[in-house]
């Protein structure tokens, strides 16, 4: 019996169902599931992994399991875990520690639990848990093998400890790969981030200006969604190459501050702090809806929200009106948390099939090159990043063609010009 915590195991029998809906939509995790069930690349490992506790994430600890490891797993989100899924996972034979609807002690027990396993792989989601392990379990390092890290929030933490000398051991930056991002952060984000949307708030878009502040890969699939269904999209960058592209791609581009008095629905996703302050919210229209898709809940500053309200009252499940002295009310969904994962079900299995097969075979790549791996930020490896890319066009049943050898000898070659 593995350890655990979870809401209610009798939930299990709901969360098989839907993760064999997302097996049924992830053939290329599946693929990788089969050889390795057959090759037991992961044999005897324990493992680590501290995701969005969803059917998808479920899929990859069952391909993990089945590689040979044995798996502990908690949320890396205190609002996104399905308990179901969780239930399923613990009759599956993994140690979850995981419910919905954390506050900050009980999010980091769970962390600790994972740690106490002894895991010597570990596959993050923002980071939390190799923060957590470098900070309190030094001891620890010394055995770890790799690191997996699913986003860019956690990408840029990991950095930043790599530049001030204290990372530990190597970490691969799935996120990185193009089979990761310019599918899940873009497409993904994209359309669950509008059903997160509309699941909580039960609004027509179309007709309405949303405001996307950020246009990095999240930011991008957002606004190209808002407007398929017929919003006004205005931009709101920091950055000004990739605020000249959402001027090309054909939306308003402004500061926040103008951008704040005319939008119905804003929504960030930056991987930054204090996106949406006091001085935007005070600005806003009576009825503005404020949704975050970025990985913390630090993008739309609540200290300010809560400051500048009289009342706060739940309108609908995900929905909280604050109510300003004049009387205005904005609306804040799924508490500022990720918008898709709290009021939605997160990324489509997919999707979740490219990111997360880069997981399983990062996980393999480390095992395989354990001890050649300094304690730095690795992109995926090229090969695993276009074996994924085959493999799901394999599985789409899609062919593409092939360079001549005459062709690859030009692209090559610096000798032949005008
Ligand atoms: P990215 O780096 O591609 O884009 C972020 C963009 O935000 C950049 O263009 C940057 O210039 C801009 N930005 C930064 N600070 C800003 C500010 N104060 N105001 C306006 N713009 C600002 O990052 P990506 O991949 O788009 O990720 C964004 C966030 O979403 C991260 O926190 C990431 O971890 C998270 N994420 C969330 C997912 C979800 O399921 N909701 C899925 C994938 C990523």
């Amino acid at each position: 019996m593995p350890d655990f915590k979870v809401a209610n195991p009798d939930l299990a029998p709901e969360g098989q169902k839907l993760i064999e809906w997302a097996e049924a939509h992830m053939p290329v995790l599946m693929r990788i599931r089969k050889r390795f069930a057959r090759e037991k690349p992961l044999d005897g490992l324990r493992v680590g992994c501290c995701l969005h506790v969803t059917k998808e994430t479920a899929v990859l600890v069952r391909t993990l399991m089945a590689g040979g490891a044995d798996v502990a797993l908690c949320g890396s989100n205190p609002l996104s875990t399905n308990d179901a899924v969780a239930a399923a996972l613990v009759e599956d034979g993994a140690h979850v520690f995981a419910w919905r609807g954390q506050d900050r002690d009980e999010y980091y027990w769970c962390i600790r639990q994972v740690l106490k396993h002894g895991p010597r792989l570990v596959h993050d989601d923002g980071a939390d848990l190799i923060v957590t392990l470098h900070e309190e379990l030094s001891g620890a390092l010394k055995d770890m093998i790799c690191g997996f890290e699913e986003t860019t929030t956690g990408v840029l933490r990991l950095k930043a400890m790599e530049r001030d000398g204290i990372l530990a051991f190597p970490i691969i930056a799935v996120n990185e790969a193009r089979t990761k991002r310019l599918f899940d952060n873009r497409y993904g984000t994209g359309q669950s981030v509008l059903d997160g949307i509309m699941r909580a708030t039960n609004l027509l878009l179309a007709g309405k200006t949303v405001v996307v502040c950020g246009y990095g890969w999240c930011g991008r699939g957002i606004a190209m969604r808002a407007r398929g269904l017929g919003a006004h999209v205005t931009v709101c960058e920091v950055d000004p190459v990739k605020a000249l592209e959402a001027v090309m791609d054909g939306y308003q581009v402004m500061p926040l501050r103008e951008a704040a008095k005319v939008g119905d629905i804003f929504v960030t996703a930056t991987g930054c702090e204090k996106v949406i302050r006091r001085e935007h919210m005070e600005l806003m229209k009576d009825g503005a809806i404020l949704a975050n898709a970025g990985h913390f809940n630090v993008e739309i500053w609540l200290p300010d929200l809560e400051e500048l309200a009289v009342r706060k009252e739940r309108v609908r499940p995900c929905v909280d009106a604050y109510v300003l002295p004049d009387g205005r009310k904005l609306y804040l969904l799924g508490e500022g948390r990720l918008v898709n994962l709290v009021c939605a079900d997160g990324h489509s299995p997919d999707v979740m099939d490219m990111s997360f097969a880069n997981q399983a075979l990062c996980a393999e790549y480390a095992v395989k090159h354990e001890g050649e791996l300094e304690p730095r930020v690795y992109l995926v490896p090229e090969e695993v990043d276009m074996a994924v890319a085959r493999l799901k066009l394999e599985a789409l049943g899609i062919r593409i063609d092939k360079l001549t050898p005459e062709q690859k000898a030009y692209l090559e070659s610096w000798r032949l010009g005008t």
